[in-house]
């Protein structure tokens, strides 16, 4: 049976069908051949594959446990990204995360201490994102998937933001539209923070009353942000409309196609991405082929043609690992 499987589940004794990724940088053994040993293994993990489709009638399949497993391979990524980026460039993600932990810690505890946002302390960490993601957004991204489960929040709010900045810069925006995309995705969700942190904390499936209670953070973060002065309406938008869907069944307000404003068609997607490339207490983290896939396939979710190019030119071209 042929199945797909993410590039660190690989094993020797497994068979290979097919590795998937941009052609240009598949190595040219790279279909069909049996996993015979830790070489053949080492080569495939510093390949640019995406996803392998295996054959489990003439290889070994894939561990159950490890299947069904919410732990992230930790070391397996570390060594997928040693092999995509210099120690220098990992270092410097590293880096980048540390110094911008305390100010987005600020903005969050500020927020669900004292019901207020603070400007200053994001457009900080935005503009240390801003810098960074020049030159190096995939470490920047791929390390911030290294996150311990207690950073789960602090680490979605980066990620959005440096996947936000990295797509508004390849759709050929300019610096402030781009510094507003970064902001929006570093607040998105801070609606949240008004929230039971027992709910957002629940392992289970979300009861209706409970995922109502959920559907309000859209709302909640709106008017937050709104009685602070100075915050840009695009920032705003993405607060208020990043559950929107492209069909019209997403909410608050359940706006269709091009009545959801442009910055926030973006961040659904960045969003969306994040969550499903991360773990979370009630799945594993999907791999960029996975995620890929899936978006695809809920494609009345996104707007079409920025969902293509977000693919295209931010997934498949390697900007991000
Ligand atoms: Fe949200």
């Amino acid at each position: 049976m042929r199945k797909r499987i993410r590039l660190h589940q690989v094993r020797v004794g497994m068979f290979i069908e097919e590795l998937e990724g941009p052609a240009h940088q598949l190595p040219r053994r790279s279909g069909r051949f049996l996993v015979s040993s830790t070489k053949d293994l080492d080569r495939m993990l510093k390949s640019h594959a995406m996803s392998v489709i295996i054959d489990t009638r003439k290889g070994l399949d894939v561990d159950r446990d490890t299947q069904r497993s919410n732990v992230f391979d930790t070391t397996r990524f570390e060594t997928h990204l040693a092999t995509k980026f210099t120690v220098a460039e990992i270092a410097l993600a590293r880096k980048t995360i540390e110094e911008t932990r305390p100010h987005i810690r600020q903005v969050l505890s500020s927020a669900r201490m004292e019901g207020v946002f603070k400007l200053d302390a994001a457009t900080q960490a935005v503009e240390q994102l801003m810098v960074e993601t020049t030159t190096n957004p995939g470490a920047l991204i791929g390390v911030a998937k290294l996150k311990r489960a207690d950073e789960e929040t602090f680490i979605h709010c980066l990620a959005v933001s440096a996947l936000m900045i990295t797509f508004g810069r390849t759709l050929g925006l300019e610096d402030g539209p781009v510094r507003h995309l970064g902001l929006g995705g570093l607040v998105h969700d801070l609606g949240k923070m008004t929230l039971p942190v027992a709910l957002l904390r629940k392992a289970g499936q979300l009861s209706p009353p409970e995922f109502a209670v959920i559907r309000t953070h859209p709302e909640r973060g709106y008017q937050l942000l709104a009685n602070t002065a100075e915050i840009p309406a695009p920032v705003l938008d993405i607060c208020l409309y990043h559950h929107e869907k492209f069909d019209g069944s997403g909410y608050p307000r359940g706006l269709a196609g091009e009545q959801i404003p442009y910055p926030a068609r973006i961040a659904s997607i960045c969003d969306v991405y994040d969550a499903l490339t991360s773990v979370r207490p009630y799945k594993p983290a999907l791999s960029q082929a996975e995620a890929t896939d899936v978006m695809l396939r809920s494609r009345n979710h996104f707007d079409p043609d920025l969902l293509r190019r977000f693919v295209s030119e931010v997934i498949i071209s390697g900007a991000i690992c």
